[in-house]
């Protein structure tokens, strides 16, 4: 059986390193607030190149805490793309905002600069792009449209860890979200998420924000939540962290084994922009006839999953937004045609080569 991801993998290789830093956690007796969080967040900001990160307890948080920095809430209306997870749009339910779309490019799967232009109107207050899979999105161009429009860019890197754009890494925006879901590129062992940026005065808020709006303690500034990453996620990241480069090499040479194996298949392979550096969280190709490859997959042994198989205007939570189908005709699209193949760092050469051959077998 090849999995679509195998987290014990990784796990067997850094035993040893992670246990001693959870045993550090433990003999401390510090679990909340603590210096792992403090050392994760100066470690996590050096590594993005970004002055700040504040650790949070998840992806969706960092979204959610970000758009409160930009000063988001009802009345507004915020800019994301249809084809992400549930999560990048519910962040911007939570502050009170509604969600509008603009449809995506059929290359990258990201948000499309120019369809993002036409939809902007005199509500519009912000934009998330997401980078997608792992790639990130047209940055300089939508930052670009943000400063002609005087609109607030969040970048949803929930799946870019270390990915660059023009040889700069995520996020490119001055403020940008992560999520450290277990099967990340960084991943914690549980849920954990954190906001970087190069802003001194959203990095106070959001650090208040987290901490039930307090400035010192028992001082509450704001009414804010309990957003906090914990010790014991914090000292396992720091462990990952230091890997980090390493598994996104073992990605990229995933990606170009399936690349080279793919070339004459009748399937989309990914497009990796020349001035972007995709991390392949996933690997995610289009056929015609998924369903049928995914099942030829699947009884060759290999396990296959759909990102995402719903467009975000037609789930049923957002029905109150009146899309139907037809909306954003290049997201529904490639929804049908999508497949993400196993990808990890550990993958092997001769798995890569079989899922690839199994694909061929089916296509030809
Ligand atoms: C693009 C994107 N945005 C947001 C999130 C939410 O992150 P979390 O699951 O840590 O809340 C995720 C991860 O699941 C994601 O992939």
């Amino acid at each position: 059986m090849i999995k679509f991801v195998d987290l014990k993998q990784q796990y067997n290789s850094i035993r040893d390193e992670v246990r001693k830093a959870i045993d550090g956690v433990l003999e401390s007796t510090s679990y909340i607030l603590g210096q792992q969080l403090s050392d994760f967040e100066n470690e996590f900001a050096r590594f993005c190149n970004a002055k700040h990160c504040i650790g949070l307890n998840t992806g969706t948080s960092a979204l959610h805490l970000a758009l409160l920095a930009k000063g988001i809430g009802k009345g507004d209306e915020v800019l994301t793309t249809p084809n992400t997870f549930f999560a990048t749009c519910e962040a911007i339910s939570y502050t009170g905002a509604t969600p509008k779309f603009a449809d995506i490019d059929e290359d990258t799967y990201n948000m499309d600069a120019e369809k993002l232009k036409k939809a902007i109107t005199p509500k519009t207050k912000a934009i998330i792009p997401v980078d997608l899979y792992g790639q990130p999105a047209d940055m300089s161009e939508i930052l670009e449209i943000a400063r002609k429009n005087n609109l607030s860019v969040i970048e949803d890197a929930c799946q870019a860890h270390g990915a660059e754009h023009h040889k700069k890494k995520v996020p490119i925006a001055d403020i940008g979200c992560f999520s450290f879901y277990p099967a990340k590129n960084l991943g914690a062992y549980g849920e954990g998420g954190a906001i970087v940026t190069n802003d001194k005065e959203s990095d106070e808020l959001i650090r208040a924000y987290r901490d039930h709006g307090q400035i010192k303690k028992h001082v509450h500034k704001h009414i804010g939540y309990n957003y906090r990453l914990e010790e014991l996620q914090a000292a396992v990241l720091r462990v990952k962290l230091k890997h980090l480069d390493e598994w996104i090499e073992m990605r990229r040479k995933n990606a170009k084994i399936y690349d080279e194996m793919l070339e004459d298949c009748d399937v989309a392979r990914p497009v990796e922009r020349n001035y972007n550096k995709h991390v392949y969280h996933l690997y995610v190709i289009r056929a015609k006839q998924r369903q049928k490859l995914m099942e030829h997959l699947n009884s060759k042994g290999v396990q296959t999953a759909i990102h995402y198989p719903t467009p975000i205007h037609l789930q049923e939570a957002y029905s109150f937004l009146g899309h139907e189908r037809g909306s954003f005709p290049v997201a529904e699209k490639c929804v049908d045609e999508i497949i993400s193949l196993p990808m990890y760092p550990e993958l092997k050469q001769e798995e890569i080569e079989l899922v690839a051959k199994s694909i061929k077998e089916f296509t030809k």
